[in-house]
């Protein structure tokens, strides 16, 4: 037998913690340190924190369980699992395996700018280059390197062959044993950096600002019958922020991208698929708030110190990272270069799993498709992956003047990744499950080897139902942001 044939020979974890710090690594990533932070900043702090916690709970345990089952049940990556369930559906698999295919180039691009801030941090603090100020001028150190026509794609390139290396080892001797150490470091430097930030002076405003929740978030400015300026509740405003957590949630549980199947189908029979689902979200959702800790308040103190308006500072966006916290970080002083430098490491060991996860997805395809073995498929992967990431790396510097919808490359495939396929292959996927094949072979799947589905009432449900309906909803609300059309902006 093969590989392809998936069955006995396939890899598999070795119990059922290496597949939850599995999974759990993937999903912790970009999205919780950068993302999550200043979402829930611009979104209303605790306001958007319970309502992405009460998606995590009810849309995101079905999507996931639903993934992993189909991956543990098929022993198939995403590119031949379906049509394994159902001959005939081979599409949906084919389309999900263009997802990961698309974000892994760009995502290791960014996961270059990462590497090139700890880098530039590390020299720093050993005294090889000049001050933290350096990285603390307004964007300037930013937009230059990105622009640079050759760095941006050796240090993605670089990343990508970190990938491509623990990849090439293979499920238990590269992806688990890497995790088994990132994941522990990250989480202590986390979780070190948001007790040296919440113990900084004066950052009790920051972190309140951060977790109290603000329903002011949720109202608009109107103008009363009296005359007199007013705020009021929008059921807009809460719709926005609901879909605004709901697109979150798809990102930072790396959801609807093969990421999942492809892990399931290393999964031992004997493991609890349900409480692993519970324990991977817990994980996730934990490093996402302790990353708002980190995060925010030292924005709020530095917002509040330079006079910079509170609502401006959090609504930086994705320049949070790689422009506001130098500022930041300069701020601290002689310290700042080292924390700038494991904040960075932190952030690069995250991509790091994550990336891996995503390329995984992709080198698990072409093995379950072609046969192939895993060094080969690797191999063959890290050229398209590497082609690929040439479009994102060079979208801002020489191909800036090259646009799709407005957007620079980078941005393009995040859209269409994110805000498109990724939408339509969860709702695709729900109404298979929920309406082709059933809910009963995933819920045979979670009640393999006499474990108990608890949540079985609300699987179902939200299965079949539900989740089709708000992931439909999300898939116009992400277009219609995304290219600004009927006046929708975050
Ligand atoms: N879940 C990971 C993160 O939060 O960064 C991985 C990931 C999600 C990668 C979404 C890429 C992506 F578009």
């Amino acid at each position: 037998m093969n590989s392809s044939d998936g069955h006995s020979n396939r890899a598999s974890w070795s119990g059922q913690f290496a597949f939850i710090l599995a999974a759990a690594a993937s999903a912790i990533g970009l999205g919780n340190l950068w993302r999550f932070p200043y979402l829930a900043a611009q979104y209303g702090g605790g306001t958007f924190i319970l309502l992405y916690l009460l998606l995590v709970v009810t849309l995101g345990f079905t999507l996931m369980v639903t993934e992993i089952s189909i991956g543990r049940m098929t022993r198939q990556s995403q590119l031949t699992a379906y049509s394994r369930l159902r001959p005939g559906f081979g599409f949906i698999g084919l389309l999900g395996t263009i997802i990961p295919m698309l974000i892994v180039p760009y995502y290791c691009v960014i996961g270059g700018w990462v590497l090139k801030y700890f880098w530039t941090y590390l020299k720093i603090a050993c005294g090889s280059a000049s001050a933290s100020t350096a990285l603390a001028d307004s964007g300037a150190f930013f937009s230059g390197f990105i622009s640079s026509p050759f760095a941006p794609f050796g240090y993605g390139a670089i990343f990508i062959l970190l990938c491509a290396v623990i990849i090439a080892l293979g499920v238990k001797n590269g992806i688990e044993k890497s995790n088994v150490v990132l994941m522990p470091v990250l989480f202590i430097l986390a979780v070190g950096i948001a007790v040296y930030v919440c113990c900084q002076p004066g950052s009790a405003d920051g972190i309140r600002y951060y977790l109290v929740p603000n329903m002011d978030a949720l109202r608009v400015d109107a103008v009363a019958a009296s005359g007199e300026h007013v705020r009021v509740f929008s059921w807009m405003q809460l719709a926005k922020t609901v879909l605004g957590a709901m697109g979150q949630m798809f990102y930072s549980l790396s959801l609807a991208m093969g990421i999942m199947i492809t892990y399931g189908s290393y999964m031992r029979r004997e493991d609890s698929i349900e409480k692993s689902v519970r324990r991977i979200e817990l994980f996730d959702t934990l490093i996402a708030v302790i990353a708002g800790l980190m995060i925010i308040p030292v924005v709020y103190m530095f917002a509040v110190k330079t006079g910079t308006p509170i609502r401006d500072a959090m609504n930086a966006g994705p320049g949070l990272m790689f422009i506001t916290l130098p500022k930041v970080f300069a701020d601290f002083g002689s310290a700042g270069a080292l924390v700038g430098a494991v904040f960075f490491l932190l952030v690069t060991f995250a991509a790091l799993t994550s990336a891996i996860s995503l390329y995984e997805a992709c080198v698990a395809s072409v093995c379950d498709l072609l046969g192939m073995k895993r060094v080969n498929a690797t191999f063959f992967t890290f050229f398209v992956i590497a082609f690929l990431s040439v479009f994102s790396a060079l979208g801002y510097g020489a191909w800036s003047s090259v646009t799709l919808f407005k957007m620079p490359f980078l941005d393009f495939f995040d859209f269409i990744t994110n805000a498109v396929l990724m939408p339509i292959v969860a709702v695709v996927t729900c109404v298979f499950i929920g309406w082709i094949v059933k809910p009963a072979l995933v819920e045979k799947e979670v009640e393999a080897t006499g474990h108990r589905f608890t949540a079985v009432g609300l699987y179902r449900m939200m299965v079949k139902y539900v989740a089709p309906i708000l992931i439909t909803l999300l898939l116009f609300s992400e277009i219609c942001r995304n290219l600004g059309l009927f006046g929708w902006r975050i």
